[in-house]
């Protein structure tokens, strides 16, 4: 772990404004700055940053911390690489560079170098396999593209990786903990998990081996089609992009985004090096997040096929909860990109890129294949479901366009065409501030509370805990005192589970506690919730500690309160057993 004085250096020495102006523009409103939230879409900034408290929150959707955490957040970086990345930026040379201790379970680096190793191992396996080379054949995939992605095979057998990570020193837990080999129940034997597959090493913008996608070459068997590394202490699949490595730097202006691992490979063989794909999973709001990083604009390049068609409209609407720009192309004549390059060369795919269309394009072609639009009634019903696609346009000059075209295509005037998307944007407008109630009220009253949900079990004490430890995380030169003074607070006092954590973790740390040494035993949703308790309670400058001890009375009554109805029910019982034994 990164010593306490090293992580107050790295604060210091990262001004809380200047690292997160380089990724949002700020305004000064008073002694705070706001903007525009980069973890969600919003139009009006909600987005604060304390320069008071070093800290900042959203009032829009309650992301909340320090320095640290809002690297971690927007970096996808766990506790010690978000540390590491500051100091970085500060020119802080930490203790032991790359070699951080981790308690629970095998080290990062170690499977970092464990990964290494196999795509080494499985890329001169590929050299001499006589299997591999023939699906190389097949696919058309040439030797400069196999070196480029560093492609692999992985042998037909039983342990062919697990005895050679085991000769070069790896642990069968550090096999099984990185995804390569299981441990076979029968006799306890490590047995590879990849076999008889093309394997494509999925390296993140750091250059780092952090999981591999592996296609089987045994067309029609009974296995699935592709094994993808599942989540490892180096790996999370929702936050990961294929090639991203290589993209990064071409993406600037635009990234393709495609389905399948084949289908960048391709792209990338022909010359287009800004392709990405999502490892395994359908796309995650995170990874259109990593995306927006690098890029102003997506051309979303998906499967021909329904399945591919209906991802293109989900991946939309990530686009648009996320604010990155997005456009389609659509491959035809072919089942995918990668077959489309093969039939039909990189000019005709340039020429796709070109013709790509943006969202609304795409919807509205996908209405009207809906309904006959030869017909009113047709054209009625396709009016009202495209009313309801262009209410959600934020820019009024585009929405305007765009009515004017569904006007004119479906031949309905443009003024009733306007007032029908008006009135379906106020009917929106009001169901969303109704659901944003409801679910303001369910969180006041504890209910889907995920850092909390111990909540339920007595709002009351919940609340005054909250303020406790938002008082004590601003004035945590008082912890001492009101653990160990008269107020005498100890964790029993606590009635919830995590905010029993919050307070331990308090008192171990004493006046030196700062949210910044809160790591990986609290995740940023943790980290927020402490730090919005925080931020609320910022006004109460003078009677701060009045506060506190009123909140410990608080917490206490509470269970005192408890106690007595429970002492008054086994009183009550008695009375009565009593007046019938006597009666
Ligand atoms: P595709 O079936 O389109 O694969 O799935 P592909 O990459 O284009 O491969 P070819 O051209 O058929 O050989 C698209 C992506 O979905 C994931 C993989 O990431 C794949 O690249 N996938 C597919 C899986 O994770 N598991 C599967 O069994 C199938
Ligand atoms: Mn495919």
């Amino acid at each position: 772990m990164i010593p306490a004085q090293v992580i107050e250096e790295i604060k210091y020495r990262n001004g809380i404004e200047e690292v997160i102006e380089g990724y949002v523009p700020l305004k000064r409103a008073g002694t705070n700055l706001v903007g525009l939230c980069p973890f969600h879409s919003e139009k009006t900034p909600s987005f604060t940053v304390f320069t008071g408290t070093k800290s900042f929150y959203c009032f829009g959707c309650g992301a909340a911390g320090d320095v640290i955490s809002f690297i971690r957040r927007i970096e996808n970086l766990d506790y010690v690489e978000a540390a590491r990345f500051l100091a970085r930026r500060a020119g802080i040379t930490l203790p032991e560079e790359g070699n951080v201790h981790y308690d629970s379970g095998p080290r990062r680096d170690r499977i970092l170098a464990m990964n290494r190793d196999a795509a080494r191992f499985f890329h001169e396996a590929l050299k001499k396999s006589r299997a591999g080379q023939a699906y190389l054949e097949k696919r058309g995939l040439g030797q400069a593209l196999v070196r480029h992605f560093g492609i692999g095979f992985a042998e037909n057998s039983f342990d062919s990786l697990a005895s050679h990570l085991s000769s070069l020193g790896y642990t069968k837990e550090e096999m099984k903990v990185g995804f390569l080999c299981s441990v076979s129940k029968k006799n306890g034997r490590s047995y590879d998990i990849f076999r008889n597959r093309l394997m494509f090493p999925v390296i993140d913008v750091k250059g780092d081996i952090v999981a591999f996608g592996g296609r089987t070459v045994s067309e029609g068997k009974d296995e699935p089609k592709y094994i993808n590394t599942s989540d490892t202490p180096v790996f999370n699949k929702r936050r990961n992009l294929f090639a991203l490595n290589f993209a990064k730097n071409v993406c600037a202006e635009q990234m393709i985004l495609c389905e399948g691992y084949m289908d960048v490979v391709s792209l990338h063989g022909a010359g287009f090096t800004s392709a990405v794909a999502s490892c395994g999973t359908a796309l995650t709001a995170d990874q259109v997040r990593l995306m927006k990083k690098y890029t102003k604009s997506v051309v979303i390049s998906y499967d021909a096929d329904a399945a591919g068609q209906k991802a293109v409209d989900k991946a939309f609407g990530l686009f648009r909860e996320v604010g990155l720009e997005a456009r389609v192309l659509k491959v035809e004549g072919a089942k995918d990109p990668d077959e489309f390059i093969r039939k039909n060369g990189k000019e005709a795919f340039s020429r796709l890129l070109t013709g790509s269309r943006t969202r609304f394009d795409f919807l509205f072609s996908s209405v009207l294949a809906r309904y006959d639009t030869t017909t009113a009634d047709g054209r009625i019903k396709a009016a009202a479901d495209m009313a309801a696609e262009l209410c959600g346009i934020s820019s009024e000059v585009e929405k305007d366009v765009c009515i004017r075209q569904v006007s004119e295509r479906l031949e309905i005037p443009y003024e009733s065409l306007k007032n029908d998307v008006k009135r379906e944007a106020a009917r929106r407008g009001g169901k969303e501030k109704r659901e944003w109630e409801a679910s303001v009220m369910r969180n006041a009253e504890g209910y889907g509370d995920r850092v909390n949900p111990d909540r339920l079990k007595s709002v009351g004490a919940a609340g005054a805990e909250d303020a406790i430890l938002g008082i004590l995380a601003l004035y945590p030169e008082r912890i001492p005192e009101v653990a160990e003074g008269e107020l005498k607070l100890s964790p029993d006092d606590f009635v919830t589970a995590f905010n029993r954590r919050v307070y331990e973790k308090m008192l171990e740390l004493g006046s030196g506690f700062d949210v910044g040494l809160l790591d990986d035993g609290f995740s940023t949703e943790e980290i927020s919730r402490i730090v919005r308790n925080m931020t609320v309670r910022q006004s109460l400058t003078d009677n701060g500690m009045k506060v506190l001890s009123q909140c410990v009375e608080k917490l206490r009554k509470n269970r005192e309160k408890k106690t007595a109805t429970l002492e008054e029910l086994i009183a009550n019982k008695r009375a009565a057993k009593k007046t019938q034994e006597s009666g």
